[in-house]
């Protein structure tokens, strides 16, 4: 049974309108600074999204951009209401995502959108597209800023769908970073690599939202397969022209080729996820094109990241939690739920907990600090089922005075990280290491009952019958909330 979803960006767009939470502009701005400062702003307010439809130099191209930055656009992605709190969304993606996958479906390549247009050779210039100078500081611009790269694996069957970012260097030439511990850069630096293959890729940029979803989520199902299960229905996909990999059919724009493997070109400055600019300029993976495939008049998704909270540290922060939740409930750990704060940039996870038994904060942070989804975060905060996970006031109350400063907390050492971690030191940004940390905010179950102090709230320390009698009475006391 389908759910109510959108099989491109544009039936997006005009949902996004409809609900009051999309900006047509009108009037031509610059690809260079204007358009990313734009953005920033919207992510800084929370505005509704920007849609550009004029673009200085690109006259037949538009714009598109925060377009998942809120909750408010996840929910409408989803076909949710669109003031679906984050429970219910959190809910809703871990039914949906929780079952068989969903095989994709093959289009004909005559019917695919997205072979409106087809450049190959001299034609496929990269400099004929939009791409945004997104931040004043970065290295270049940056074409790929929310889309995503297909690559299969070289022995196997397997393909996967991640976000990777890449900066135009010549006509025929991207180049970016690619983690060594994500699943592409496994493939890449593990099997092409070793045996100087290139490496065929392709990106995907102005895909539907859910695909967008899918493809930054750490999903341990093959992303096209993960979001057929958040549409109830599978993803429309097409052969690639120059090579055998397989797009959805109805995106904006496709860029295909090989990654090198005997080679490393300059890449960076960029603002990052984590509200910085902190790695710097070094040679990076190289990604040579071969073809570019586009709907007639192409719409360019862009993220701008900086500080909380845009698209990226938003649903990092959303699937990285709920995958967090899916493995401790799978190991049968009495939690009460878990959320991945977005202004954290996805560093900090708070996860609930029925303090069962004595040592369950650290057997959750064993967990998940020992998972495949560990480099992206460093702080865990574990509160008990009196602590609502979702209110950070609850949740900083509950660290400040439940976790003991010296005995609430354990340091765990020599942890792989992402080299963009602001906090760490050169040597430490070299070599990806990481270093991760546990605030236990649950009183320890052999203190004798009469020592453990008495929570002092509404909810907690009056009878039930004078809280219903003030629930009751609240509006005619005169108050207004
Ligand atoms: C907007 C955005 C940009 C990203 N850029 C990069 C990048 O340049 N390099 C990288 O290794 N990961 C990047 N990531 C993280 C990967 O997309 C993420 O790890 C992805 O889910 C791949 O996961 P996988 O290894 O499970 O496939 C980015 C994420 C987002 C949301």
């Amino acid at each position: 049974m389908p759910y109510t979803v959108f099989k491109d960006n544009r039936e997006f767009i005009k949902a996004l309108e409809a609900n009051d939470d999309l900006v047509t502009i009108q009037q031509e701005v610059d690809w260079d600074l204007e358009m990313g400062a734009i953005v920033r702003r919207v992510c800084e307010k929370k505005s509704a999204s920007p849609y550009f439809k004029k673009i200085k130099d690109y006259p037949g191209f538009e714009a598109f951009g925060a377009p998942l930055a809120t909750y408010k656009r996840l929910a409408i992605a989803m076909g949710m209401k669109p003031d679906a709190s984050v429970p219910e969304i959190s809910n809703e993606y871990v039914k949906r995502t929780t079952g068989d996958p969903v095989k994709s479906i093959l289009m004909d390549k005559k019917k695919a959108p997205c072979k409106e247009n087809i450049w190959t050779g001299k034609e496929a210039d990269l400099f004929k597209l939009p791409g945004p100078m997104v931040h004043d500081g970065d290295g270049g611009r940056y074409l790929a800023t929310w889309h995503f790269v297909v690559s299969k694996d070289l022995d196997t069957e397997f393909v996967n769908w991640g976000m990777y970012r890449q900066m135009v260097f010549d006509e025929k030439t991207m180049v970016g970073p690619v983690l060594p511990f994500s699943d592409m850069g496994k493939m890449f630096y593990g099997k092409y690599v070793p045996k100087n293959k290139p490496m065929p890729f392709a990106t995907v940029i102005g895909c539907d939202p859910l695909s967008g979803v899918a493809a930054c989520a750490p999903s341990p199902i093959p992303e096209d397969e993960f979001t057929g299960m958040l549409m109830g229905a599978p993803v429309e996909l097409v052969k690639c022209e120059t090579n055998d990999l397989y797009v959805p059919a109805h995106a904006e724009i496709i860029i295909e080729g090989e990654v090198l493997p005997d080679i490393k070109i300059d890449e960076a400055p960029f603002g990052e996820y984590t509200g910085y600019r902190t790695s710097p300029r070094e040679p990076r993976t190289v990604y040579r094109v071969n073809a570019i495939t586009f709907r007639n008049n192409p719409i360019v998704t862009v993220s701008n990241m900086g500080v909380p909270t845009d698209e990226g540290q938003l649903l990092r922060s959303f699937s990285l939690g709920l995958e967090m939740r899916k493995l401790l409930e799978s190991q049968g750990i009495p939690i009460t739920g878990v959320f991945m704060l977005p202004e954290s940039t996805h560093h900090l996870v708070v996860v609930g907990v029925r303090p069962a038994y004595s040592g369950i904060a650290s057997q959750i942070a064993n967990l998940v600090f020992g998972s495949k989804l560990s480099p992206w975060f460093t702080m865990v905060v574990v509160v008990d089922n009196e602590t609502d996970i979702y209110n950070k006031d609850e949740v900083i109350h509950a660290l400040c005075t439940k976790c003991h400063p010296i005995r609430g907390i354990r340091k765990y050492e020599q942890a792989p990280g992402t080299p963009l971690y602001p906090f760490a030191d050169p040597e430490e940004r070299k070599w990806s290491r990481g270093s991760q940390v546990l605030f236990d905010c649950t009183f320890p179950l052999d203190w004798p009952k009469a020592s453990i102090p008495i929570k002092v709230s509404f909810n907690n320390v009056y009878p039930k019958e004078i809280q219903d009698m003030v629930l009751k009475n609240w509006k005619s006391y005169g108050f207004k909330d």
